[in-house]
Parts: structure tokens; sequence; C-alpha cells
């Protein structure tokens, strides 16, 4: 395959991103850093980076790349689809992953209350309940789709306590949602596009409607202390600030930890001994975690577009192109990982991984994502110490570019 720019392309399978198994995409990102570690991907008009130091430069260089793109939709609207947001007023503005302007760290430093040890640990009580209710709905049976029984829902339950979301709430926030992701990162045609955008809408409005009712009803949450924190000083924070932010959260940090639950679980009960090992010793999990973060992440890549033009392992890139990092390679590089193929769960220096982006715009939500596997992992391998796959499952995965996490996951005991 031959892009515009000349450069050849020896890895087709990466422009057929979306129906890869995880062996499939494993081996193109392997192939593409031997072979071509910055190629074009006509089919959606990006470069991919696969290199750990580029991804990890990229993400780090404001100066030449720029992160306003992050979320912008890789399947452009369609005309009746962006009337549709207009009529609605749809209007959420850059806040925190793709806001490059210069308030960015005034809000994500405010926004990081919400993350704070004191929260962390008020909320374990919490999250080791919601573990040990799900599991006690299913463990008569035997069997189980971890999936839908279990880490569907769980983070955006740990997530909404947190924003002071009422959990009557949480099924059609979290349907919401799936198409929020869809709508961002996946492939949709006209008519469901336009289906996801109707919801797109709501989940705006109830993000509106939910900070108004904390003005009036504060509560131990964290649109509440962020209310608080700006004590009516606009220049702290605007309730727009603080409306964008909670709309923001509402995606990102959920979907994420599901999929991050759901890979490690299969990662786990795929690498012979591994949940045993943690079953016997549980003091081994937050090493575990660090590995599957690195192994199997579930954001496999996040974007970037060039300010200027600029020189990426040796391939040219003009002002204005996108770029693709596909943190899931830089996390297998085998210049930065000894033997980055293998799952070791005593590796010492997976924490180097970098699924959880670089620089600026880290991710905020890092620590409470590690503390949920951890509570998961804990209580699921001490319930289900004998915990294994169901055997001939087709393991198919969720159809986005950026993201990645089975559909469905079914286990036995
Ligand atoms: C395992 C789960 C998660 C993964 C893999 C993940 C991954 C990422 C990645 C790759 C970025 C972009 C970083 C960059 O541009 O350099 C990011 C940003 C972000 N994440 Fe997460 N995330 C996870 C969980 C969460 C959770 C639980 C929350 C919140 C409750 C959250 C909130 C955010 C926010 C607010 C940003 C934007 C930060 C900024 O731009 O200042 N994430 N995350």
């Amino acid at each position: 395959m031959n892009d515009v720019t000349g450069h050849a392309c020896p890895v087709t399978a990466l422009s057929e991103l979306f129906d890869l198994s995880n062996q499939q995409l494993e081996a193109t990102l392997k192939q593409a850093r031997a072979e071509s570690p910055v190629t074009y991907l006509p089919d959606i008009g990006y470069w991919a980076v696969s290199k750990y130091d580029d991804v990890k430069r990229i993400l780090g260089d404001t100066e030449n790349f720029s992160a306003e793109i992050t979320l912008q939709p890789l399947e452009p609207f369609t005309d009746e689809v962006v009337e549709l947001l207009k009529e609605r007023k749809f209007a959420p503005r850059p806040t925190l992953s793709n806001n490059t302007r210069d308030d960015h760290l005034r809000i994500r430093r405010h926004t990081q209350l919400a993350f704070a040890p004191r929260r962390m640990k008020a909320l374990e009580p919490y999250i080791r309940q919601l573990v040990n209710e799900a599991v006690g709905k299913f463990i008569a049976d035997k069997r189980a789709d971890l999936v839908a029984q279990f880490v569907y829902e769980l983070p955006a339950l740990v997530l909404f306590k947190l924003l002071g979301v009422p959990p009557e709430d949480v099924a059609h926030i979290k349907r919401w949602a799936d198409d929020r992701l869809l709508l961002t990162f996946g492939r949709l045609d006209g008519e469901r596009q336009l289906e996801a955008a109707k919801n797109l809408a709501d989940y705006w409005d109830y993000c509106l409607d939910l900070v108004q009712q904390k003005i009036t009803d504060p509560g131990d949450d964290l649109p509440s202390d962020m209310l608080a924190a700006r004590a009516a000083d606009e220049s702290v924070l605007s309730i727009e600030d603080i409306n964008n932010v909670v709309f923001g959260l509402l995606l990102a940090g959920h979907e994420t930890t599901t999929h991050a639950s759901a890979n490690a679980i299969l990662t786990l009960l795929q690498e012979e001994g591994a949940w045993a090992e943690l079953a016997e010793n549980p003091g081994l999990i937050p090493d575990a975690i660090e590995e599957i973060l690195r192994f199997r992440p579930s954001v496999v890549a996040w974007r970037r577009l060039a300010r200027q033009p600029v020189e990426i392992s040796g391939v040219s890139i003009a002002a204005g192109d996108r770029v693709l990092c596909f943190l899931a390679s830089a996390n297998r590089d085998e210049d930065k990982f000894e033997d980055s193929e293998i799952f070791d769960m005593h590796r010492k220096d997976a924490r180097a991984h970098i699924s959880f982006g670089f620089g600026n715009h880290f991710c905020l939500g890092a620590p409470l994502a590690r503390f949920e596997l951890q509570i998961i992992l804990e209580e699921l391998t001490r319930r289900l110490p004998t915990l294994r796959l169901v055997d001939d499952q087709s393991l198919d995965m969720i159809e986005t570019v950026q993201f990645r996490g089975p559909k469905e996951l079914w286990v036995e005991w």
C-alpha cells in the first residue's frame, strides 16, 4: 500500500484496525516497529507511530504537537447529525484532554481534587461492596460473562458516586456513554450516528442539570467540591468549566476502566498459573496491574495534531498532519522492555508503560483506575481462586480503533 507521501505501508492490517484480534493487533504492531515505525494509514488519514521514544516525545511535546484533536470523531458527522447537535444546543468546549488553551492547568488542578488519597480511601468500602454484590449474584451459576455481569457497570457506579449521580440513573447514562465512545472512536452508519448523537445531546443536558442541582443541593462529591472551590469566583472556575469537567469525566472514567478490568482478567487467565499465583499471594497484585497495563492496555492509541513540520524517526510529518500514537506498541517496544512480548508479573520496570499517556495531559484518573483494578482483583481472586476461561469463545473486541477490550468474557469455576 502506498500513501500520497510515498511512504509504503508494509503493515496493511493496521488499516483494518477495527477488526483485529488481540494476537493480530500485537503481531501487526510488532511488524510496524520493526519495518515502519512511522507509517501512514490512508483509510483513516493518520500517521501511526509505534516506538516508545517517539510516542513519549510526541505526547510530551506541546510545542510541536497539539492535543486539540483527541476527541474529534474519527468518522466525520453527517450533516443531519451536525444539524441535530446545533438544534439541541450541544456545546461542550475543550476542557481537559483536548484543551490546548492556557486554562488547562488551572482546570486540571481543581479536577485533581476528585482523586485525592482521601477520596480514594473513602471510596474503598463502596467499591468492595459493589464487587461482592456482583459476585454474589452469579457465584452459584458456576459460569458467567464477566463483561455483562461484572465490569460493564462497576466502574460507572464508582465514577457516578464520585460525581454525585444517583444510582437509578446509571443504566441510561451508561448507554449514552457507550454511544459517545462509538460516535467518537468507532464507525457508525448514518442512522446509528443520528441515534448516538441524540443520546449524546441527552447526556450533555443531563450534566448541565446535575451541576445546577449541586448548586442548590451540594453533596459529598466532585461537582460540589468544585463549586465550593470556586466560591462564586469566575476566575477560579466557571460553571461552564464544571459542566464540561463532569461531561468529560463521565466518558473518561468508566469505559477505560471497564475494558482495563476485562483485559486484566482475560490476560491473567490466559497466562498459565498467573491467577492462582495472585490468589495465593495477593501482595503481588499491584505489580501484576502494572504489567497488565503495559501488556494489554485498554486505550491502545491516542491522538495528536502536528502544529508544524517535524521529523519522527526519519519520516517528515507536515504541519496539520494527524498522528495516532500506539501506546500498546510503545509498551512492547523491544528497545525499552526486555522480553517485551512476554507477560511477567515480576518485571521491575513495568510501571514505565505509557498506558496513561505522558506530559501535561497525563491521565488524571490513573490513581482511581489502579485502585479499582486492585480491589477487583483482590476480591475476585479471593472468591473465585479456581477461575478459568470457558473454551472456544470468540473473544471479539469492541469496534473502535483506540479502545480495546472483549465484548464478552465467559469464565467458569
Ligand atoms: C485503565 C483506565 C484508564 C486508562 C487506560 C486511561 C488512559 C488515558 C489516556 C491515554 C489519556 C491521555 C493522556 C495524554 O494525552 O497524554 C487519559 C487522559 C485522561 N484521563 Fe484517563 N484513563 C483511564 C482511566 C481514567 C479514569 C478512571 C478517569 C477519571 C475518573 C480518567 C480521566 C482522564 C482525564 C480527565 C484525562 C485528561 C487529562 C488532561 O488532559 O489533563 N481516566 N487517560
